[in-house]
């Protein structure tokens, strides 16, 4: 995946997420975007690292960026950031959003369902897909998460 390239979407997320998910999977196709959604696709309670796990392996390997959406969006937060190369943003509002893909060059978008409504989160999500990664002296910091990765790798 290059940076110009228009990337693929996985998407993931529990029980608690899936209305939204569902939601911001309209809006993504809607967009023309190529999106997989690794599920949940049950009301069932589930636990929210399997599907992290499942869309943090996928971005990680280079496939393309992510989406995940839990009932806070922490917990899926929190295990998309142990994967090797992936650099999860937890937001509530679209200038965190914006601000991690041109300063962190985040690829994984980490929303709570019963924190943020859908309406803003098709802003965030907006906000964090129209933001490019500006670079820069941006490009060294990512390198170090990027040199971390590597020694956790082995
Ligand atoms: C599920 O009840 C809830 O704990 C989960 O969706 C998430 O918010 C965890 O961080």
């Amino acid at each position: 995946m290059t940076e110009k390239s228009v990337p693929k979407v996985f998407l993931g997320g529990d029980h608690a997420g899936l209305e939204l998910r569902k939601a911001l999977r309209e809006v993504l196709v809607w967009m023309g975007r190529e999106v997989e959604d690794l599920g949940t696709h049950e009301t069932r309670s589930v636990d929210y690292p399997d599907f992290a796990i499942a869309v943090g392996e996928r971005v990680g390997r280079g496939e393309g960026i992510g989406i995940l959406v839990c009932g806070t969006g922490i917990g899926v937060d929190i295990v998309a950031n142990k994967m090797p190369g992936v650099r999860a943003a937890r937001c509530t509002e679209p200038y965190s959003a914006r601000m991690s893909r041109a300063h962190n060059d985040a690829n994984v978008l980490c929303l709570g369902a019963r924190v943020t409504g859908i309406g803003l989160a098709e802003e965030i999500l907006k906000a964090w897909l129209d933001t490019p990664f500006e670079g820069g002296r941006h490009r060294q910091r990512v390198e170090k998460i990027r040199a971390l990765d590597e020694k956790r790798r082995g």
